[in-house]
């Protein structure tokens, strides 16, 4: 896909929507309630995660190419036999209504429009099935938060195939919630409020074993589902056997543990922090990444999340060996703004900045990445 000079341009980029994350941010806390806002923009701890994880970002430097035709852009990317526009995915990210009425089902539609795998989360405040009818021709993604009754992970896992979901995302740091001041603060949890139960109660395992189906006990099992501290490689090899779709894990940091995942069949790999909710003190993502990447030799695609802001950030993800990133709170704050139409918005303001930025690095297609020398201060 080719674009012409009025994308890269500044007369391409209208000031009808705010420009910046900062702005975004903004509105979205102008908009959502106190309690709602608090949850998506809080991280765990003292939040040194989620303040790396930016902080990172501005300390590794592109050293850009001159004289590369660059006139030709195309910032196309495949992953599993699918291409898309841009090299961006739309992260799981739970109870989306408590941003907008349409939830996950706006940005699945955005997600559509803009060309980019959408991924749902097991605690979408939306079922596989409703997102699935909501956007039939976008790329959906399932992420599975690993259930202690296993039987529920396989369920989901077949109604996401049934479905037409493209992938599975397991999430592998969130074995248990974060410490998360805010929220113990505000004694807001939006999943004990029973806002992330749309695919526990649409699916036939989990009903079956409730003991009660009154609105207490489906939190409640809920809950202890999702308390799974025993989760092992070993369920990994297990899932790797149930499904057809491939496998990517969500949570990656450390290169050994990239390296197990490949002798275990695993298709892909999301170099994650949870954007600073789960663990607070660990690596900046950016910066795990150069190890991850040399360690894996490109045998499978790694993808990149937390922390990416702007247009700069991904390219620089890019450039450090990611082929595609994941924006978690960037386009939730385009769906509190103003549903579908924000979270598009959103995207396209990133689509423009990476753009821009791979045409003044002199890289017209993601394949010269490698031309990028990056410097970290
Ligand atoms: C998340 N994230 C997340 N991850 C996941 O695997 N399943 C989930 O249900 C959720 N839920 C969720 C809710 C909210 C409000 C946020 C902000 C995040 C994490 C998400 O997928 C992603 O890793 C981070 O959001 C990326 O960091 P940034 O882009 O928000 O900095
Ligand atoms: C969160 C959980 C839902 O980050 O993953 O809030």
């Amino acid at each position: 896909m080719s674009s012409n000079h009025q994308n890269v341009s500044i007369k391409g980029q209208s000031t009808d929507f705010p420009l910046s994350f900062e702005e975004w941010e903004k509105k979205a806390s102008s908009l959502m309630q106190e309690g709602g806002y608090s949850y998506a923009r809080s991280s765990a701890g003292r939040e040194e995660t989620a303040r790396r994880n930016v902080e990172a970002f501005g300390k590794w430097a592109i050293v850009p190419r001159m004289l590369s035709n660059v006139s030709d852009m195309d910032l196309s990317v495949t992953l599993f036999g699918r291409t898309y526009g841009h090299p961006f995915l739309i992260a799981p990210v739970g109870v989306q209504k408590l941003a907008h009425p349409e939830g996950e089902l706006a940005t699945a539609r955005a997600a559509a429009a803009m060309n980019i795998p959408f991924i749902l989360s097991t605690v979408a405040s939306h079922s596989i099935e409703e997102v699935a009818a909501a956007a039939p021709d976008g790329s959906k993604w399932f992420q599975l938060y690993w259930s202690s009754n296993e039987d529920i992970s396989f369920s989901m896992v077949e109604r996401a195939e049934k479905a037409g979901y493209e992938a599975i995302v397991v999430t592998v740091d969130t074995i248990m919630p974060g410490f998360r001041e805010g929220d113990i603060r505000n004694q807001f949890s939006p999943i004990s409020k029973g806002l992330g139960k749309a695919n526990y109660i649409n699916d036939p395992v989990f009903m079956k074993a409730l003991p009660n189906h009154d609105e207490a006990s489906i939190v409640a099992s809920l809950l202890e589902n999702m308390y799974t501290p025993a989760l092992h490689w070993k369920h990994i090899a297990k899932l790797k056997e149930k499904t057809k779709l491939p496998v990517l894990l969500k949570g990656i940091l450390h290169p050994e543990d990239a390296l197990t995942a490949l002798e275990y069949g695993v298709d892909g790999i999301i170099v994650s922090n949870h954007g600073g909710r789960q663990l607070d003190g660990t690596i900046a993502t950016i910066d795990a990444l150069p190890a991850i990447a040399e360690a894996v030799q490109k045998r499978m695609p790694i993808l990149l999340d937390s922390g990416i802001r702007r247009g700069t950030d991904a390219v620089k993800a890019l450039a450090l060996g990611a082929d595609s990133v994941l924006i978690g709170r960037p386009f939730l704050y385009g769906l509190a703004s103003n549903g579908q139409q924000g979270v598009e918005k959103v995207l396209e303001r990133l689509f423009q900045e990476t753009e821009l930025t791979l045409a003044l690095s002199g890289i017209p297609d993601l394949s010269q990445m490698g031309r990028l020398k990056m410097v970290r201060d």
